[in-house]
């Protein structure tokens, strides 16, 4: 059983795609998978919480998250798909395990470190204990791989000795210990204007990224302004550290195409750096369009969508308790 999950924002990157999604589809025909959006661990970004709210602004933008899954090939009715906020059992893990965890161990997360550097003084501790919550995502179900990109591998590593930590105590296997299938380009790809930085959906330049649903004309504008260099004739070549943006979109294209970066630098010697940025577009398009067509479908049937959300959470609920059960077998 192998489970992985997005946070729920509309706005997912092709760093989200190449990291998780892509794999989704092909995982699905190997294993039972379940597959959750995460809209509880989308409440810790702060401007989320604090900032005025349009009403049922959550629930489009979970229902565009499902519609996505869907048209990357995730089928509902051979995986669990569910909305983490309606399995409680989630929450109920959640807290049971923050009395398992060292503060320290909290305050040691590199995605911590980052996020609280960035939002100065107010920073919510949601924010901290978001690792714990994971946790109880992924225990919650006794599966035996996680698949996360690689900026997440610290917290399933924390997931996996919290687990040993509960099994220990009471000299019982109450949790399954998952091994973790890392997907390494999404995590890699960098903000096309400031290749230094992750590419994000909550960059406040919307140019900074390409969005799942950017329509092809925006994106081929996206990618005519990123970041290459300045080298005289142009030098298509991977070197993060002198070349930053060049290397950016190299990684890009790989991962988009499979194809290793030593092979793609052969086939652009001596050629341009719009070469490079015309073969992205093409790209980009070839693998975006028939999704785009697919998710525009999907998500005019709003009753379709809570449909699958609602089985799901059954299915998942069914699991949860189980475990659950197996946990309070042994606290009380
Ligand atoms: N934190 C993950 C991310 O931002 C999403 C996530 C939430 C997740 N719960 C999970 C991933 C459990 C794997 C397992 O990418």
């Amino acid at each position: 059983m192998l489970f992985s999950a997005v946070q729920p924002s509309g706005l997912l990157t092709i760093a989200n795609y190449l990291g998780v999604l892509c794999h989704w589809k092909e995982m699905q025909d190997s294993y039972d998978c379940i597959y959750c959006i995460a809209d509880l661990h989308a409440m810790t970004a702060k401007k989320k919480i604090y900032k005025k709210k349009n009403k049922n602004e959550n629930i489009k933008t979970i229902l565009d998250t499902l519609a996505l899954y869907l048209a990357c090939g995730v089928d509902p009715n051979e995986s669990i798909v569910f909305l983490q906020s309606q399995v409680l059992e989630h929450t109920q893990l959640n807290w049971i395990l923050n009395c398992y965890t060292n503060l320290g161990e909290l305050f040691r997360m590199t995605q911590f470190k980052v996020k609280s550097k960035n939002e100065n003084a107010s920073i919510n501790s949601g924010l901290l204990t978001y690792p714990i919550l994971m946790a109880s995502d992924i225990l919650l179900y006794d599966v035996d791989k996680v698949l996360v990109g690689e900026d997440q591998k610290q917290h399933i590593e924390l997931t996996k000795k919290i687990a040993r930590r509960v099994n220990g105590i009471y000299s019982k296997e109450i949790f399954t210990i998952p091994s973790v299938v890392i997907t390494k380009s999404g995590s890699r790809i960098k903000s096309l204007l400031d290749p230094t930085k992750k590419m994000s959906k909550s960059d406040f330049n919307r140019n900074s990224s390409i969005f799942m649903l950017d329509n092809i004309e925006l994106i081929n504008k996206k990618f005519a302004k990123a970041v290459t260099d300045s080298e005289n004739p142009a030098n298509i070549s991977f070197n993060k550290q002198k070349k930053p943006g060049v290397s950016n979109l190299l990684e890009i294209l790989s991962a988009l195409k499979n194809i290793p970066i030593i092979e793609l630098e052969k086939f652009f010697l001596n050629k341009t750096y719009l070469d490079l940025k015309l073969m992205i577009c093409q790209t980009v398009k070839n693998k975006l369009l028939p999704i785009q067509e697919k998710y525009f479908l999907y998500r005019k049937d709003e009753e379709y969508l809570k449909d699958i959300l609602f089985r799901g959470a059954t299915k998942a609920k069914k699991r949860a308790k189980e475990t659950i059960k197996r946990l309070f077998s042994v606290l009380n």
